[in-house]
């Protein structure tokens, strides 16, 4: 059996997602990347280096979907070394136009799925009694912006969710962290609600209201992903490594 690392991504086929799919990948590792959409993930698996990653259809907020995958995921590889609870989906309303299909809905993206997926690979990571799983939460976990109630609830939600099981999972050799990245440019940040694009000066706004200047690179979180897993984070349990260009340190 090799012994190359298998790694999965959920939202595998969106920016960040599939940007920690290549840094995985350009590691050594194998990656499987999941994602509600197929061909995002698919489009994804075609720009990594040949035979380094598989596309699987799906939706982390179904619990037998999520059963049903990772059991496939295991059977096929053997093993998995590294979780990247990665999907999630922004909702930007104003509380009073916020429904609570809306509110259901990103939390159980951003929150439930993140469960079902930690609590479905825990297991197979407490038998190799190794592994490590990175929960991808959000400046929005710390300070917020009017209009995004749900959205940083659930981020809010990932940090007390990570410190949680990764005190629970430590003694099992499993390392669970969390990033919390500024604004990155994906289309969570180029696209509005209902998946239309935000005019161009808006964007800039934006970037510019950033210490650094910019919008991160999605590479740019995925690096601290890839060292996050590593055993260069060897000591590294429960925290958030906030990967913002400054926007959370500004006055
Ligand atoms: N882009 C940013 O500015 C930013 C900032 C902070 C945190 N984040 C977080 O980073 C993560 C990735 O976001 P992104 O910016 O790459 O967004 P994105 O929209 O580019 O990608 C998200 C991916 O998740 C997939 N997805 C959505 N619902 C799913 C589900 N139920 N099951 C499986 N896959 C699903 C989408 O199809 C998409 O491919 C999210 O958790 C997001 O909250 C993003």
């Amino acid at each position: 059996m090799s012994n190359e690392r298998v790694v999965v991504i959920t939202g595998g086929g969106g920016g960040i997602g599939s940007a920690m799919a290549a840094a995985f990948a350009i590691a050594g590792d194998r990656v499987v990347l999941c994602d509600i959409v197929l061909g995002a993930a698919e489009r994804a698996v075609a720009e990594l280096p040949s035979g380094s990653g598989v596309a699987r259809q799906l939706d982390v907020a179904i619990e037998a979907d999520v059963e049903a995958v990772f059991d496939g995921i295991v059977a096929e590889f053997g093993r998995i070394d590294v979780l990247c609870n990665n999907a999630g989906i922004g909702c930007w309303t104003e509380l009073d136009a916020t429904s609570a299909e809306a509110w259901d809905r990103t939390m159980a993206v951003n929150v439930r799925g993140m469960f079902l997926c930690a609590r479905k690979v825990a297991p197979v990571m407490r038998a190799a009694k190794a592994g490590a799983i990175v929960n991808t939460a959000s400046v929005h976990s710390f300070l917020s912006w009017p209009s995004c109630s749900v959205y940083a609830a659930t981020k809010g939600a990932v940090l007390a969710f990570t410190r949680s099981i990764a005190l629970e999972l430590l003694p099992h050799g499993i390392r669970v962290n969390a990033i919390a990245p500024g604004t990155t440019d994906t289309a969570m940040f180029r696209l509005d609600d209902h998946g239309a694009p935000l005019p161009e000066a808006e964007l800039a706004e934006e970037a510019r209201a950033i210490p650094l200047g910019r919008v991160a690179d999605p590479r740019e979180i995925a690096r601290v992903a890839v060292f996050l897993a590593s055993d260069a984070a060897s000591f590294m349990a429960g925290a958030c490594v906030t990967v913002d260009g400054g926007q959370t340190v500004r006055l």
